[in-house]
């Protein structure tokens, strides 16, 4: 008897069931009715690591979207060229082995300055205005992007920073910054229209398009987005400093009292570079460089208006910063031993200076030198070589001949 009910409830549900994939099934098998569906990627969720992520809703990221966007990085002829000596991809400055900035000896752009394709006016292509960047956990960085954070979310409601008659693209994502890169002079120095009509006549991204959008349809919306997703799956989650914090690794003692001195008032960094495994706040300060200031300077101010942000950019992740010389927008410091001395007594007082400068008017923290090299020793833990080498990143064969780099 008590069999029987059981029976009794399982099988209606069962027919329910049953009934309901047939129903998805019929509806999927009806000619010209095909529902596409790409496979979600999911970003790694290792320890300590924020689970709020910046991905815009109408960009979900995809397996096959982000390894289009990885071809599309890599792809010189994004820059609507495909002579040799005008090729230039996302990849000719954000080098994977650099923490994707261009390095300090890379053998054309010497000292780490960027430059763009060749102009009329810039035979030797126009110089970049500010140093680079690295694009490693951008998709934790709800705060704005670029030094000064001119591309962020907020956009959209200022209503500010739009291209005049084309609010659809709005500086509020990484999204934009595809469309800033292949039209800037100092960059790729091309058009929209060049771009697309080069990335059209490549017969293989048809398929790619396809798998990643549901058709063969190549336009710059979703050329952008897929670049954008590439860009948001770059993690950086093992470095050494990480697997410490999961118990996987162990700090030296000199790496650790490094680790101590930075995240206490001794070095002060953690207030601005701290406070999580990232290794920033994305915050904007003046971090006391100079005494005078320009008003043509891109810096924070020129964004928000505000005159403390005089002089202020966003703190840079110190992940892979032993990778990323030369140091601060402007590249003034070559080398990690020139930045610690800086923080220790080279600080300039300004009115501007943001208040967490605490050690200002006495030109720094004043570290020993026995305390300068375990500070070195521990930003030198914030490498995550496996990301720096991992094939989901690197350049796909195919493409080697066109990167420009
Ligand atoms: C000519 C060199 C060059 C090329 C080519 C280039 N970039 Fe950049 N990129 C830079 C520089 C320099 C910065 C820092 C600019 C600034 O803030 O003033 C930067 C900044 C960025 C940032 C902001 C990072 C952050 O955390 O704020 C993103 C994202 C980015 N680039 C993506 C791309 C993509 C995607 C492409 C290809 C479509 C590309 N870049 C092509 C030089 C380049
Ligand atoms: C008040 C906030 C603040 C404090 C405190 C601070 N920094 Fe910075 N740091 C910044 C800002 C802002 C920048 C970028 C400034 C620029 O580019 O002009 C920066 C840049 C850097 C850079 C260069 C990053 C790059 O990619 O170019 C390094 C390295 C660095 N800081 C390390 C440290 C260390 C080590 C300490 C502690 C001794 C420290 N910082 C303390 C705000 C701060």
């Amino acid at each position: 008897m008590k069999k029987l009910i059981t029976f009794g409830i399982v099988l209606p549900v069962f027919v329910a069931l049953v009934t309901l994939s047939c129903s998805t099934d019929t509806h999927e098998d009806l000619p010209g009715v095909e529902i596409f569906q790409a496979t979600p990627y999911n970003i790694p969720q290792a320890r300590f690591f924020p689970k709020n992520l910046n991905i815009p809703s109408d960009n979900p990221m995809t397996l096959e979207g982000v390894e289009l966007g990885r071809y599309l990085f890599y792809d010189g002829r994004l820059s609507g060229n495909s002579s040799n000596d005008m090729l230039m991809s996302c990849a000719t400055c954000h080098i994977q082995e650099h923490g994707f900035e261009v390095g300090i000896d890379h053998p054309k752009f010497t000292g780490g300055r960027t430059f763009g394709l060749p102009t009329e006016d810039h035979p030797n292509g126009k110089p970049t205005p500010n140093f680079m960047l690295p694009l490693v956990n951008s998709v934790y960085n709800h705060n704005g992007f670029l030094w000064n954070g001119f591309v962020n979310e907020g956009n959209e409601q200022l209503g500010t920073a739009t291209i005049p008659d084309k609010p659809e693209f709005n500086f509020k994502n990484i999204e934009s910054l595809v469309w800033m890169s292949i039209t800037s002079s100092h960059e790729m120095n091309s058009t929209i229209e060049k771009s697309v009509a080069a990335i059209q006549a490549v017969p293989m991204y048809k398929g790619k398009f396809k798998a990643a959008f549901g058709d063969e349809e190549i336009n710059y919306d979703r050329i952008s987005k897929a670049i954008a997703q590439f860009v948001r799956s770059i993690v950086a989650q093992n470095s050494k400093f990480h697997k410490y914090l999961r118990q996987e690794a162990e700090l030296t003692s000199l790496e650790k009292r490094g680790h101590d001195l930075f995240f206490s008032e001794d070095a002060d960094c953690f207030h601005c570079h701290g406070g999580s495994v990232l290794m920033t706040t994305n915050e904007y300060f003046n971090n006391a460089k100079d005494k005078k200031f320009d008003p043509a300077d891109r810096d924070r101010h020129a964004i928000s208006g505000d005159p403390m942000d005089i002089g202020a950019y966003r703190a840079p992740s110190l992940i892979n910063i032993e990778k990323t010389a030369p140091y601060m927008h402007d590249g003034r410091f070559k080398t990690l031993d020139e930045v610690i001395d800086f923080y220790s007594e080279g600080l300039v007082y300004s009115d501007y200076v943001h208040p967490l400068m605490k050690n200002v008017r006495q030109q720094g923290v004043q570290l020993n030198d026995a305390d300068k090299a375990a500070l070195k020793a521990f930003l030198l833990t914030l490498t995550d070589h496996e990301m720096l080498k991992s094939p989901q990143y690197t350049c796909p064969d195919e493409l080697k001949v066109w990167s420009g780099q």
